[in-house]
């Protein structure tokens, strides 16, 4: 009989330590700093999302290790990266609100054995520095591209792009001019701004001495968009009828309270409302809501966490819970399913994610709250990107 319990009790041991890995996930993101509720987002995605389908596959458990980069900062985010994955020896790094952060990491995946699932940085080109990188956030051509069309139907001929100038920042640029000049519209003058720009009065006055209709703009959301949008309330451009269209970056809801007024009737293109309507998008709201403490805080790098989970829960399970990058990245290629967002898929080519993208408009919903309300949808946009940088 006690042999019996002790063969038992070893068989149990040797099982476990046989099968039941943990699985350690790298998140990379603002934690900290000015941008720390971009990160908080981040984290509110990932908890949603393992709060909803739990912290274990098959007999694997995951386990999130968070590193904090507050600014952009490639060589930290390399050397962060690095850290990961060698000390810490994680199977998978995710995260990344900043391109430049993206791209510093794509060089060490192939060696490192280890996937990058972006769940932010959106420059088109990240996805062509390794086939080990998938994102499930959104490019800045797949959002800024629709605009130019809703701004040409409504009259709007002559635009003035302003732009943060990096990675994103020029490719929205370029995705407007290129959707805007298709419909027969015309780029008056193109501003490209020092990305920590933050007096944005003599930017204002420029796009008044522009003799614009409109005002195309990107820059990343957080501070800067917030401080964007006040200045041009404030600064009479509103009043003056130079109407703003911008990618949803500029509208972010959780600042919707502190622009007030002011951002009412604001239209931006996006792929993500708080507001979207559908069974999916409400409890995730719930779950993320929950995770932040506070439901107001809610914005849209919280979707692109936990979509990236989904997609490294997917991984997990093709791969058994073993290291194989390789293996993990084809098993999502193609991969759909119902997001907050609405439907989505893998495009097996890109390794980006294909999604709807809706015209928005900053409105109060019945409890007078600030809202993007989604107004018209472009259905299963891919990345025109890639095909249009080529
Ligand atoms: C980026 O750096 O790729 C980025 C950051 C914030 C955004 C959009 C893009 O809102």
């Amino acid at each position: 009989m006690r042999q019996l319990v002790l063969a038992a009790a070893a068989a149990i041991i040797m099982g476990t330590a046989a099968c039941a890995d943990t699985i350690k996930v790298g998140v990379v993101g603002p934690f900290s700093g000015p941008f720390a509720l971009q990160g908080k987002n981040f984290k509110a995605g990932i908890d949603a999302y393992m709060a909803t389908n739990g912290a274990t596959i098959g007999d694997n458990t995951v386990e999130i290790i968070y590193r904090d980069l507050p600014a952009a900062d490639p060589a930290k985010s390399k050397a962060l990266a690095q850290e990961l994955v060698v000390k810490e020896k994680v199977q998978y790094l995710a995260g990344f609100y900043f391109t430049p952060d993206a791209m510093a990491v794509t060089p060490i995946l192939k060696q490192a054995n280890t996937p990058l699932v972006i769940m932010n940085a959106a420059t088109s080109a990240i996805v062509t520095k390794s086939p080990l990188v998938v994102r499930t956030s959104f490019t800045l051509w797949q959002t800024a591209m629709p605009m130019a069309k809703v701004a040409f139907d409504k009259g709007i001929k002559k635009v003035i792009s302003v732009v943060s100038d990096y990675g994103p920042g020029v490719d929205a640029e370029n995705a407007f001019k290129a959707g805007f000049e298709k419909q027969g519209g015309e780029i008056v003058e193109a501003i490209r701004m020092p990305l920590a720009t933050n007096d944005f009065s003599p930017i204002m006055q420029r796009i008044k001495d522009s003799g614009a209709e409109g005002v195309f703009a990107f820059l990343p959301s957080g501070p800067p968009t917030l401080g964007f949008v006040k200045s041009y309330s404030e600064n009479g451009l509103k009043a003056a009828g130079i109407q703003l269209f911008a990618t949803g970056d500029l509208t972010q809801e959780s600042d919707l309270p502190a622009l007030g007024e002011a951002a009412l009737g604001i239209l931006t293109t996006y792929h993500y409302a708080v507001s979207h309507d559908s069974p999916e998008n409400k409890a995730f709201v719930a779950a993320a809501g929950k995770a932040l403490g506070n439901p107001a805080e809610l914005t849209f790098p919280a979707v692109g966490a936990y979509d990236g989970m989904h997609v490294i829960y997917k991984m997990i399970e093709a791969t058994g819970g073993k290291q194989d990058a390789e293996k993990a990245v084809e098993a999502v290629k193609g991969l759909s399913w119902m997001s907050p967002r609405g439907p989505v898929s893998i495009d097996p080519e890109s390794r980006h994610i294909t999604e709807n993208i809706y015209l928005r408009e900053v409105a109060k919903d019945a409890d007078g709250k600030y809202i993007n309300k989604e107004i018209q949808t472009f259905e299963k946009q891919g990345d025109p990107g890639l095909a249009a940088t080529k």
